[in-house]
């Protein structure tokens, strides 16, 4: 029977501690795993995890600080990690190609060699410059037609990324400022992960599941529907959607709701929001004040876009009044509005399901293409246009939506962004800043089983 919603108290991941700090430097060790654990209150699952725990550490990195990730992979398949919204090297950004082994695995059938050992690897070490303002990012699997399942097993997990411009502000902070990893899965009778589709050896889906795998439980920080007893202050929630392909219309029943950051940071006012919209990939941050709720009340988060038990979230329970010096600042950053003129080039990416696949241009993915080549440091305007829901991410490079349809831009895509959720028939129009790195990166679909179907693209920063 699935669990009782709303009993299983919310879980903060741990924090991820550096292993060595150096001069120029914090360095982790990751170790991905399979591991037992208890989602579901008395039941074990196996899971794959970033040092066995889904969702994996959170990682906590500062501007400025660079960091140093290394990845080792105990797990019977070959991995790729990437940080979702990351300002990233591109040997560092966890490409589907970019492997680390499984320690005994034999990677090349006889007769087939690789050109470098390096790729033999069952450890890598992945760099993080942080040269980027404060953000809620996340990381996840990216293994190249495979993605779908082994975030499914449970490789995610979040990045915070911290620095002055937000610590100078009055926010709510330590237990006050809740990552919450949203995301549904489906649960076998014995307790294991159920993916729909066939077993985890064959690549992407198909048949039925075009749409994308969906489950019929929604975890948040891994708990079924879980429930935090909170007293009645203002609480700052960075909402990530982990899902697959799920997407959210996130309502509170009581208290207020404002908006202070998106994918890619903070936000320069804050904006109240009805509901917050989340596709697969994307993050809100927001302000939940319960100020004034008395003790007992209950705040029930609700997805309008499901039915019945997916049209569920969590529950926060009021404990009390508290002491709060929180505030939330009618400006919070200084967030410079491109403007459409800067833009040196047009493309349009249209994102299409053709020739049984899921395809970008009408192309289905291949590693060793690219469809274009913007310069560093340029803006471009960038084009999505879609037959379905597509939750469209960029890599490396952060964007402002231009225009969505024939209006202006939603609430929901305000701020910096990475991940744009394109609606059925939708024209979606982004200026792209190509800021920080050269080399080659990626865009895609971010609904896992659409990537997992071919539907991605590389670009060269030059
Ligand atoms: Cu969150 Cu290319 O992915
Ligand atoms: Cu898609």
């Amino acid at each position: 029977p699935p669990p009782e919603r709303f009993r299983t108290p919310l879980p903060i991941p741990p924090v991820a501690r550096p292993v060595k700090v150096t001069a120029d430097a914090d360095h982790y060790l990751v170790t991905q795993r399979v591991a037992n654990v208890e989602l579901i209150p008395g039941i074990k699952t196996p899971i794959w995890g970033y040092d066995g725990v889904f969702p994996g550490p959170t990682f906590r990195g500062r501007r400025g600080r660079r960091m140093v990730v290394t990845v080792r992979n105990e797990l019977p398949v070959p991995t790729s990690t990437h940080l979702h919204g990351g300002v990233t090297p591109a040997e560092s950004d966890g490409f589907p190609t970019d492997l680390i082994l499984p320690a005994g695995y034999s990677p090349a059938p006889p007769g087939h060699h690789s050109a470098s050992g390096k790729h033999h690897d069952t450890t890598r070490d992945y760099t993080y410059p942080m040269t980027q303002r404060a953000a809620t990012l996340w990381y996840h699997d990216h293994r190249m037609d495979f993605t779908g399942p082994q975030v499914w097993r449970g490789l995610a997990g979040m990045f915070l990324v911290t620095d002055e411009v937000e610590d100078a502000l009055p926010l709510p902070r330590d237990d006050r400022d809740l990552p919450l990893m949203i995301c549904d899965r489906s649960f076998a009778a014995d307790g294991s992960l159920k993916y729909p589709q066939r077993d985890m050896t064959h690549p992407g889906a198909d048949g039925l599941f075009h749409a994308g795998i969906f489950g019929d439980v929604v975890l948040v920080n891994g708990a079924p529907w879980p429930r935090a007893e909170v007293p009645a202050v203002r609480h700052r929630l960075r909402l990530v959607n982990g899902s697959n392909a799920r997407r959210y219309r996130l309502s509170f029943s009581a208290g207020t709701i404002t908006q202070i950051g998106s994918d890619a940071g903070l936000l320069t006012t804050p904006l109240p929001r009805e509901d917050v919209l989340l596709a697969p990939g994307e993050r809100c941050d927001v302000i939940a004040d319960f100020t004034g709720l008395p003790a007992g009340t209950e705040v029930t988060v609700t997805n309008t876009l499901g039915e019945g038990p997916t049209g569920d979230v969590m529950r926060f329970v009021i404990t009390g009044p508290a002491a709060d010096t929180s505030s939330v600042p009618s400006r919070l950053s200084s967030v410079e509005t491109i403007d459409r003129s800067r833009a040196v080039t047009e493309r349009q990416f249209d994102f299409r399901f053709g020739q049984g696949r899921w395809t970008i241009n009408n192309q289905p993915y291949d590693p060793a293409a690219s469809l274009c080549a913007p310069r560093l440091g340029t803006v471009e305007l960038w084009r999505f246009t879609s037959d379905f829901h597509h939750p469209v991410h960029v890599h490396m490079a952060h964007f402002q939506v231009l225009s969505r349809g024939a209006s202006g831009p939603d609430p929901a895509d305000a701020g910096w962004k990475d991940t744009v959720d394109v609606r059925p028939y939708e024209t979606v129009q982004v200026l792209v800043d190509f800021t920080g790195h050269r080399g080659r990166y990626m865009l895609h679909c971010h609904n896992l089983e659409h990537e997992d179907m071919a539907m991605m693209a590389n670009f060269d920063i030059v």
